[in-house]
């Protein structure tokens, strides 16, 4: 799958415009877009990014990462998936950064969402939904989450976010109704972030393949 993320990558350069701040996601597909986007620095006015590991590589390249409290809304946000489903509604956070992920996607006037066919289903919910959870409420969010979906909460033991908070990830759902699971686990005490990008889903969907498959 690792030539079909590059190939993803790659073609979301095409919505990325001269003076355009862009907001970077997280994961081994982004990574492959930041590299491609180092070939346009030059031209780019910066970036916003979602983790520390994706700060890292575009501040490696040269390119500027800036605040998304000092750049307003974004014109463009380009961010991978664990799940994508024919709605362009997606699961994130395998790789933990899931909250600043959702935040400059909201802030971001088009989510161009880069995945392998892999990451394509019909129902959410095979990959385990990461939650984000302030640590001291992590087994309160464990026991509400069981009552309210029977999946089972499984906590990533040793991972901290770069927000100093913990995941759990649920096993065992079938999301048949992805935007009303996204608002009565946010509404959850402890709970930071819900993995699900229902209520902002992507613009564009990318697959990577030859030739890329835009949906
Ligand atoms: C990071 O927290 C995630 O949301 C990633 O975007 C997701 O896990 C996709 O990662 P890969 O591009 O490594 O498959």
């Amino acid at each position: 799958m690792t030539e079909a993320k590059r190939l993803a990558a790659e073609k979301a350069i095409d919505y990325v415009e001269d003076g355009m701040i862009v907001g970077v996601g997280t994961g081994s597909t982004v990574a492959y877009f930041i590299d491609a986007l180092a070939r346009m620095r030059d031209r780019i006015a910066g970036a916003v990014s979602s983790s520390d590991q994706s700060t890292q590589r575009l501040r490696a390249h040269g390119i500027e990462v800036m605040e998304l409290n000092a750049t307003g809304s974004l014109a463009l946000y380009v961010d991978g998936a664990d799940e994508c489903d024919p709605h362009k509604r997606l699961i994130k956070g395998g790789g933990a950064a899931l909250t600043r992920e959702k935040i400059i996607a909201e802030a971001s006037k088009r989510f161009v969402c880069i995945v392998d066919p892999a990451k394509r289903v019909d129902v959410l919910g095979k990959f385990p939904l990461p939650v984000e959870v302030i640590p001291m409420a992590r087994s309160l969010v464990a026991r509400e989450i069981v009552a309210m979906t029977g999946g089972q909460p499984v906590w990533r033991d040793g991972v901290v976010t770069d927000n100093g908070n913990w995941i759990l990830d649920v096993h065992g759902l079938s999301i048949v109704d992805p935007l009303g699971l996204e608002r009565d686990l946010s509404q959850v005490p402890g709970v930071v972030c819900v993995g699900l990008f229902a209520r902002r889903p992507a613009d564009v969907v990318i697959v990577g393949g030859e030739p890329p498959l835009v949906l």
